[in-house]
């Protein structure tokens, strides 16, 4: 197969961690046979310092006609603490998503044996926690209408939603809970809020079309208590996008670190790979950041074009290397390996003969 990937590394952490990928794709393209053609472009606060826009139209276009985009991270410092900044690196990712029609986000979270006694929390409630979260990703409070009033004494974000964004992401969490569990539960504030009202109508009435999906509803506030207390219970999950945001990181404890989670986005003519950490500025440049996440948001790419076998074999690599510990300093604490490492041990057990990989 010939894809065409456009590398936005962006900010922090995110050139380190995206050279990984790139260099596990090609492992995979050698090993299989696939061409796959990266080209760069800026994004975020690096675009910023440059051109004054956190998504140039250069990049966007790359990304229009690419098949595929592969993010690193966003994000710097000097914007966080600066709340009158006007131009902000996150606006490039979110203009991106909107763009290219990646309404939909997937968040899978899943552990490893390895890392059960590693996690906060405690190992018999989270052995065995297997569930994906579909954040909805174009719409809601991120998106609506925002305005300071001239005073500064006051600030609004409008949360809007409609049945169609409602619909078509309903459609995708019902599908991908049926090719699971069959359990979908869907995250929101019904009790409060009129969107989250519609939500539940919505999804109440697309769940018709899959009786052989269990579906049940979890007010945030809940859900993010029985994250921790019972991940277990749940499958899919579908909610709107900023208890998405929230809950995906809060679920990323389970996994024992957010270095390990990767997401993707789809629903327009070409999708994104992205992790679902942030740039991490504090270890820019230390080769300290875990790649894993990345890596397997690259193993989400392989898959969202049919390449299972090849995101499977990804998969495997990194099950292999945390069983081993051939992990950067966020699991692995007394015999850390770096970035570059963990990458290259990778990019080895890929480009053995698949035999040689086990579990
Ligand atoms: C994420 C990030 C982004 C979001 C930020 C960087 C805008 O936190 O992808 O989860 O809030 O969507
Ligand atoms: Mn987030």
């Amino acid at each position: 197969m010939k894809l065409k990937i456009a590398v936005l590394a962006g900010d922090g952490i995110g050139p380190e961690i995206t050279q990984q990928s790139i260099k596990i794709l090609k492992a995979i393209g050698d090993r299989f046979d696939h061409e796959f053609e990266f080209e760069d472009a800026i994004v975020g606060a690096a675009a910023i310092d440059l051109l004054d826009n956190p998504l140039p139209e250069a990049t966007l276009d790359l990304c229009k006609k690419s098949d595929a985009v592969l993010f690193g991270a966003i994000g710097h410092p000097k914007y966080d603490n600066n709340p009158d900044a006007k131009v902000r690196p996150e606006q490039g990712l979110l203009k991106l998503r909107k763009e290219l029609g990646l309404y939909a986000n997937i968040r899978p979270v899943t552990t490893y044996p390895k890392l059960i006694d590693q996690s906060p929390l405690r190992p018999e409630r989270i052995q065995g926690a297997d569930l994906t979260i579909f954040r909805e990703l174009t719409g809601g409070i991120y998106f609506g209408e925002k305005s300071q009033s001239e005073d500064g004494q006051s600030a609004t974000d409008v949360c809007t939603y409609s049945v169609v964004e409602i619909e078509r992401m309903a459609h995708l969490a019902f599908k991908a809970a049926q090719q699971r569990r069959k359990k979908l539960t869907l995250v929101d504030k019904a009790n409060v809020l009129e969107t989250s009202r519609l939500w539940r109508k919505t999804v109440k009435k697309i769940a018709e079309e899959y009786q052989d999906v269990e579906l049940d509803f979890l007010f945030v506030d809940n859900a993010a208590m029985q994250m921790i207390l019972n991940p277990k219970q749940f499958d899919v999950i579908l909610t709107e996008n900023m208890f998405g945001d929230i809950i995906s990181d809060e679920a990323s404890v389970i996994g024992g670190s957010i270095g390990l989670l990767a997401s993707a986005s789809v629903g327009g003519n070409n999708a994104m790979f992205e992790p679902i950490h942030g740039s991490y500025p504090q270890a820019t440049g230390k080769g300290i950041a875990n790649p894993v996440a990345s890596i397997l948001s690259a193993a989400m790419l392989l898959d969202h074009f049919g390449l299972i076998e090849e995101g499977d074999v990804i998969r495997k690599a990194v099950a292999t290397s945390i069983k081993l510990n051939v992990c950067t300093e966020d699991i692995n604490k007394d015999n850390p390996y770096s970035t570059e490492k963990v990458g290259d041990f990778l990019e080895g057990l890929i480009s053995e003969s698949e035999n040689n990989i086990n579990d």
